[in-house]
């Protein structure tokens, strides 16, 4: 599939744009600044060539690289996830969006949820998304570090929600992709807070139980 990646320089972004490429997928790498998504495609070919892969990883702006796609991951910090939907608006038409983001504050060592007004990051999204794009929202608690070391096995859940079952489908193939990732669809694009919410407690027992690494998995 042909899949940008809005903010595709940053640490999340890493380790989708290297498994999905290594899965043959081509890339669009987005960015404020055309030089610098051209500078981290480099960057990531010569990575994926190391392992024997030739990759099809392109950088362009944000802007672009949405326009390439049939889908679009947010990979951009809470603050200014919604924003930059917002100001790229028109490169949007029924792409399959996908949403990572989780607003989080830190008071003192404690990490907690700190939802926009519409209750959620996705449902932010989602109001400055067109009607037609279909948003989909994953991946909130994996981890970025672990993601890029693209020949190590994560064995996690990705808890999914959204309310098209086709645009479901199509992020439930691609993580799949990932192996051994399992998705478990939770229902709506309202469960998303619930999701959302997991991030700073799952970074308040990384942090505390440190060097163990948590993550999310059901049984
Ligand atoms: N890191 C994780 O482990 C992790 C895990 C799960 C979910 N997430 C979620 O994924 C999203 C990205 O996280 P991240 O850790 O990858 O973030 P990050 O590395 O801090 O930033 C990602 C990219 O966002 C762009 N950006 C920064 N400031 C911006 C602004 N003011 N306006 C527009 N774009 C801006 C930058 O790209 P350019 O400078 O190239 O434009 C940057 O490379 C967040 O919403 C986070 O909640 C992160």
């Amino acid at each position: 599939m042909r899949i940008a990646l809005l903010g595709g320089t940053g640490d999340i972004a890493e380790g989708l744009v290297l498994r999905w490429s290594k899965a043959g997928h081509e890339i669009f790498i987005g960015s404020r600044s055309d030089e610098k998504a051209k500078g981290i495609a480099a960057e990531y070919i010569e990575k994926l060539k190391v392992h024997g892969i030739e990759p099809r990883i392109h950088g362009m702006p944000n802007a672009d690289a949405a326009k390439h796609a049939e889908v679009v991951i947010i990979s951009i910090p809470p603050e200014h996830a919604a924003a930059t939907v917002s100001q790229i608006r028109d490169s949007f038409t029924d792409q399959v969006v996908v949403t990572p983001v989780v607003s989080m504050k830190r008071e003192g060592k404690t990490f907690l949820f700190n939802p926009p007004a519409q209750g959620s990051s996705a449902l932010e999204i989602k109001a400055a998304l067109p009607e037609t794009a279909k948003l989909v929202s994953a991946y909130h608690n994996l981890p970025a570090k672990e993601l890029s070391e693209i020949d190590k096995t994560l064995d996690y859940d990705v808890v999914i929600c959204g309310d098209d079952d086709g645009a479901k489908e199509i992020v439930k193939k691609l993580t799949e992709d990932m192996p051994n990732l399992r998705v478990l669809d939770a229902g709506s694009l309202e469960v998303s807070s619930m999701i959302e919410s997991m991030t700073p407690l799952i970074v308040n027992l990384n942090v505390r139980y440190k060097p163990q690494h948590f993550s999310v998995k059901f049984v």
